[in-house]
C-alpha cells in the first residue's frame, strides 16, 4: 500500500516535469564540476566568494579538523559546548553587530529552530511568501497564526497586519531572496517594524558575506534576530544566528532541533573564526562578483532574456515546468551546469533557470553562458 503511493507520486512528479533526480559529481575544481568525466562549468555553486575551492583555507580546515577531532561527540547541552564554539559565536556577534550568536549544524535547523520556538499560540506571524522552505517549516510547527504577504510587496503586509486584531506579531523575510535574488525595501520594512511594534527576523544566507559593508549583510537597521548560514558564501558548513542574549538563552533551553542534536564540530568553529577574517577582507572578491553580475545582466538583456536578481544570484524566466528542463538538460551537453528551480521550490507555472555566480567565474564565461541560454531557449 505505502509502495503503491509513492510510486504514484513519482510518476505524477515525473509526468509533470517535477521529478528531482540529481545528478552524481565526481569532482569540484574552482567554477568546474566533474559528471560522467565530463567538465561542467558551474553556474550553481553558492560558493558566491570562492572560498570553499581556496587551497589555504582546505589547509587550515583540515588542521582544525586534525587538532581537535572529527566530533563534538554531544550534544550542545551536554559536552558539546566546547569553548572554540563559543568563541568564535562571540566572534560573529561582534562582527555583524548583535548581542550575541547561537551556532547550528546547518541553516535549515537554524530557522526550524528560531522561528518554531521563538512564536507560539497567540502570536501573528507574518512572511514574505518566498522565504525558504525552512522558514515556512519553522513557522508551521510553531504554534502561532500565520500570514503570508505578496512578495517584497510592504503595502500588502501593512493590510494584512491591520486585518488583525491586538496581540504580539512578528516578520519574516529575507535580505536577499534565494530564488527571486532581489530584495526587500528594508527601510519600509522598518517603518512598519516601528508602527506595529513588530519583532524581525531575516534570513541572510546568501547575503551575509557578499552585501553590505564587509560582507555584513542588508539588514541589520531591521533585523533582531538574523540567521546565516556558512554553507554559502562562508565555504563551511554549519550556520550562525545572531540575536539578543535573552533569546539566546530562551532557544538553548526551548528549541528541540537545537538541545536534541550533535553540536558543530570544535574544528568547524575554528574554520568559521577564521574564515570571519577571509571574509573581512574580500573586497575584492566581492567586486570582481559585481563586475560578473553586471556584465553577465547586461548581455543577457541586450540578447532579449528576462533577467531578475539584484546581486549574484540571477534568474532567466522560463514558466513551464518541462521546458525550463529541457533548457537547463541542452545548457548540460554544451557543459554549462545551470539549476532548473520548479514547483515547490518557486510557484507553479514560473519555473525560472536560476544562476549564481560566484568570484570564481570569468567574464567570458558569464557573457558564454547568456549567448548558449538565449540560443537553447528559441528552440525549446
Ligand atoms: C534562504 C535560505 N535559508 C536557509 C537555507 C538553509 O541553509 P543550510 O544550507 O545551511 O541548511 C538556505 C539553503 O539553501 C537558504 O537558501
Amino acid at each position: 500500500m505505502f509502495d503503491d503511493r509513492y510510486r504514484k507520486k513519482l510518476d505524477h512528479q515525473r509526468l509533470t516535469g517535477l521529478i528531482r533526480n540529481p545528478l552524481t559529481i565526481g569532482e569540484k575544481n574552482g567554477r568546474f564540476v566533474t559528471v560522467n568525466g565530463r567538465r561542467i562549468l558551474n553556474f550553481a555553486s553558492n560558493d558566491y566568494l570562492g572560498l570553499a575551492a581556496d587551497p589555504s583555507v582546505k589547509q587550515r580546515v583540515a588542521e582544525h579538523f586534525a587538532d581537535l577531532g572529527p566530533s563534538s561527540s554531544s550534544s550542545r547541552l551536554v559536552t558539546g559546548n566546547h569553548h572554540a564554539i563559543r568563541d568564535a559565536e562571540m566572534a560573529f556577534a561582534g562582527y555583524f553587530g548583535y548581542e550575541d550568536a547561537l551556532f547550528f549544524p546547518s541553516g535549515y535547523q537554524a530557522n526550524l529552530a528560531v522561528l518554531s520556538t521563538l512564536f507560539g499560540k497567540g502570536d501573528a506571524v507574518f512572511f514574505d511568501k518566498h522565504v525558504h522552505a525552512s522558514s515556512v517549516k519553522g513557522i508551521t510547527l510553531s504554534s502561532a497564526s500565520f500570514f503570508g504577504y505578496r512578495h517584497n510587496d510592504a503595502g500588502h503586509l501593512e493590510r494584512r497586519i491591520n486585518a488583525q486584531g491586538p496581540g504580539p506579531k512578528a516578520l519574516v523575510t529575507e535580505a536577499l531572496f534565494s530564488m527571486d535574488g532581489d530584495t526587500p525595501d528594508i527601510l519600509a520594512l522598518r517603518t512598519l517594524k516601528e508602527k506595529h511594534r513588530l519583532l524581525c527576523v531575516v534570513d541572510e544566507a546568501h547575503s551575509f558575506g557578499v552585501l553590505g559593508k564587509g560582507g555584513r549583510g542588508m539588514a541589520r537597521p531591521l533585523a533582531d534576530v538574523a540567521v546565516g548560514t556558512m554553507g554559502k558564501a562562508f565555504g563551511l558548513f554549519g550556520a550562525f544566528v545572531l540575536l539578543p542574549k535573552l533569546y539566546r538563552e530562551y532557544l538553548m533551553n526551548f528549541a528541540s532541533p537545537l538541545i536534541y542534536t550533535t553540536s558543530l564540530p570544535e574544528a568547524q568553529a575554528k574554520s568559521a573564526a577564521d574564515i570571519l577574517g577571509m571574509i573581512e577582507g574580500a573586497d575584492d572578491r566581492r567586486d570582481r562578483l559585481t563586475e560578473l553580475c553586471e556584465l553577465f545582466v547586461k548581455k543577457a538583456r541586450d540578447l532579449g532574456l528576462t533577467v531578475k536578481g539584484e546581486a549574484q544570484i540571477l534568474s532567466v524566466t522560463v514558466g513551464d515546468e518541462q521546458k525550463s528542463l529541457a533548457l537547463s538538460r541542452r545548457l548540460f551537453d554544451k557543459g554549462l551546469f545551470v539549476f532548473p528551480a520548479r514547483f515547490p521550490t518557486v510557484p507553479l507555472g514560473q519555473a525560472i533557470l536560476r544562476i549564481s555566480l560566484t568570484a570564481l567565474h570569468e567574464k567570458a564565461d558569464v557573457l558564454r553562458l547568456a549567448e548558449e541560454i538565449a540560443k537553447s531557449g528559441s528552440g525549446c
